[in-house]
């Protein structure tokens, strides 16, 4: 059987533990596996695309997964896989409020693009709460991180938030149980 190259894509702001559950089960089931960071997103980011390229880059030598790279795509998703010559897409499904939208994508780039498949895949029962979104929030309120992202990731964020002004609440100046 030929080999499969499969695209992870995402905004990845920032990248949480969740993100890494399901990376690593994908690069157990893919020959390769691309982590793609969307650029361009409408959204208003907290980190940049370097900086969030970074974080992911670091985690990925650290975790010595060999099969598994960082890129960053803009524009239509399907035409970066086919750009890349890979065959399918990974997304995670957390719960089932998560897969209207994920059905909808998936039809739409089956749809745009017929060759290219989307797999879904389920992070351990342990991330099925975790989001980039609530992360940035805790954060943001100076609750701990710990456990929910990777440790370079909550040092980002520390300084992230020091330099856009917003000074660590009594529970952010907490010092970790490790
Ligand atoms: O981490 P996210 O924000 O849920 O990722 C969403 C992402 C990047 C997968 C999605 O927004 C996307 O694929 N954007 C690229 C533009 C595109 O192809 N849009 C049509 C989707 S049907």
């Amino acid at each position: 059987m030929s080999k499969v190259t499969a695209i992870y894509p995402g905004s990845f702001d920032p990248l949480t533990n969740g993100h890494l559950d399901l990376i690593e089960r994908g690069s157990k089931i893919f020959d390769k596996l691309i982590v793609a960071i969307l650029r361009n997103s409408e959204k208003q980011p907290l980190f940049t695309v370097p900086e969030r390229r970074d974080m992911l880059e670091e985690i990925l030598r650290k975790r010595g997964w060999k099969n598994v790279s960082v890129d960053t795509f803009e524009g239509l998703l399907v035409d970066y896989v086919v750009r890349r010559k890979a065959h399918a897409v990974l997304r995670g499904i957390r719960a089932i409020s998560d897969y209207e939208y994920e059905l909808q994508m998936a039809l739409l780039n089956r749809k745009l693009q017929p060759s290219v498949e989307t797999v879904f895949m389920m992070p351990a029962l342990t991330y099925s709460y975790l989001s980039s979104r609530l992360v940035r929030e805790i954060a943001r309120l100076g609750g701990s991180v710990e456990g929910l992202v990777p440790e370079n990731v909550q040092k980002r964020l520390k300084e992230k938030l020091r330099k856009n002004g917003i000074p660590p609440t009594p529970r952010g100046r907490r010092k970790s149980g490790r």
